[in-house]
């Protein structure tokens, strides 16, 4: 399935919205750096290239839609029983927020794709268990170690100095080996060289025989990633929480090709953005915050020249693979839907004839809600009053005030 958003597209919103307007198995690389659940509120410095951007990192039970809830309790119990092992209600809004936004990226990434989640000790063992559930246990490939060195002013604990990327991937993954040269000593034991100059050692006595073993392309790269901070004036923008560059090169480079879609729905300064520029992949991007589709344009045309096009978009994109669906409320769907809630209201409860029900959008049309069934329930005309244009959520909190 191709991609429904054009190549080069950054949107300024939330994410979970407008990844329910992305085509389904159109992505072929997911890289995403959500907040950690630090509990911290991130600003950048006055006077940077970042200044103004902000998010907030802290949760609790009012940052979950009911909505988010309902459809986890409903369609995903394997889901819903990660997120009530956790301790806290602050873990377990954090969870609900991710839970429902990794299921839009299990859909719309391609049975050749991959997606790496960035996170650290604070929500990595939730977050793996979150990932099984959502992705299937046997996708997981690696648990990634970025290491970033540094020092540190602990006293009563070991110096904490790496982060976790969750590496899961879909049924027929793209995976390039990545080499790094060998060190010193491995190259001083490949101490002979052959007339095409390739190097090799001779190997130890077996069967009274010795053979010449060459030497590879280099170390293939293993999961544990010593890549330094962000030193460089030029690369760092200020933004809170900012990615090197040498990290989204090295995930780029293994799991996607030149022309593929790579996406990254918490995207910032935009680093994965401009890493896949450079690559020559196509990518699509989202940040809440309007700083980061600023940043983006900023930092690829300085990189890459004045005449790139950027596309940027604060709407909700119209999925285009859904085929000729029926307008939402067409007589089949009416019939269907009344069977399967056996003739009763979603909203109240109440048994109603059919002519006395209405069909209606779960999610919003206008949050990215689409006419296809899976998005469709039937509700008496008084309950679809007071829902309006507002989510189930909305309706929920009403009748259970009343
Ligand atoms: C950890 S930062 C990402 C940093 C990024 N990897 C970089 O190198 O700059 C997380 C980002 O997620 C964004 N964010 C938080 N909630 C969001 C949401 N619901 N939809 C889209 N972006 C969101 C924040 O504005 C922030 O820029």
């Amino acid at each position: 399935m191709t991609t429904n958003i054009k190549p080069k597209t950054i949107f300024t919103g939330d994410n979970l919205p407008i990844m329910r307007g992305i085509n389904s198995e159109s992505i072929d690389l997911i890289y995403l750096d959500p907040p950690f659940n630090s509990k911290t509120n991130y600003a950048a410095p006055i006077g940077s290239k970042a200044a103004g951007a902000e998010f907030k990192d802290t949760w609790t039970l009012s940052d979950v839609d009911n909505a988010w809830l309902d459809l986890i309790e409903t369609k995903h119990p394997a889901l819903n029983r990660v997120i009530h092992a956790a301790m806290t209600n602050s873990d377990k809004s954090y969870l609900i927020y991710m839970a429902v936004r990794l299921l839009e990226m299990k859909r719309i990434l391609k049975d050749t794709g991959s997606i790496y989640l960035h996170c650290d000790p604070t929500m990595s063992h939730y977050l793996k268990l979150i990932m099984d559930a959502v992705f299937g246990k046997g996708s997981f490939r690696n648990e990634i170690v970025w290491y970033y060195k540094g020092n540190s002013i602990a006293k009563k604990l070991f110096p904490s100095k790496h982060d976790t990327l969750l590496y899961y991937v879909s049924q027929n993954p793209t995976f390039n080996p990545i080499y790094v040269p060998y060190a010193e000593a491995t190259l001083r034991r490949y101490n002979h060289t052959d007339e095409d100059g390739r190097r090799y050692k001779i190997s130890a006595l077996r069967d009274g025989k010795q053979e010449k073993v060459y030497m590879g392309d280099g170390k293939m790269v293993d999961s544990v990633w010593d890549i330094p901070v962000i030193r460089k004036k030029n690369e760092r923008t200020g933004y809170p929480t900012q990615k090197p560059l040498a990290l989204l090169d090295r995930i780029i480079k293994a799991s996607s090709n030149k022309g593929d879609v790579v996406f990254d729905p918490f995207c910032g300064c935009a680093t994965t953005l401009v890493a896949a520029d450079r690559l020559q992949r196509d990518w699509i991007g989202i940040d809440i915050s309007g700083k980061a589709a600023e940043l983006v344009v900023e930092r690829i045309k300085a990189d890459q020249g004045l005449f790139q096009e950027i596309i940027a978009r604060t709407d909700i994109p119209k999925r285009t693979d859904l085929g000729n669906i029926p307008r939402y409320n067409a007589p089949a769907n009416k019939t269907r839907l009344y069977g399967e809630q056996s003739g009763y209201c979603n909203g109240c409860g109440t048994h109603f004839e059919k002519q006395h029900l209405e069909v209606d959008h779960i999610i919003a049309e206008n949050v990215g809600g689409t006419d296809h069934i899976e998005n469709l329930q039937l509700l008496c005309s008084h309950c679809n009053r007071i829902k309006g244009e507002r989510g189930q959520e909305y309706l929920i909190s009403r009748l259970n005030k009343n």
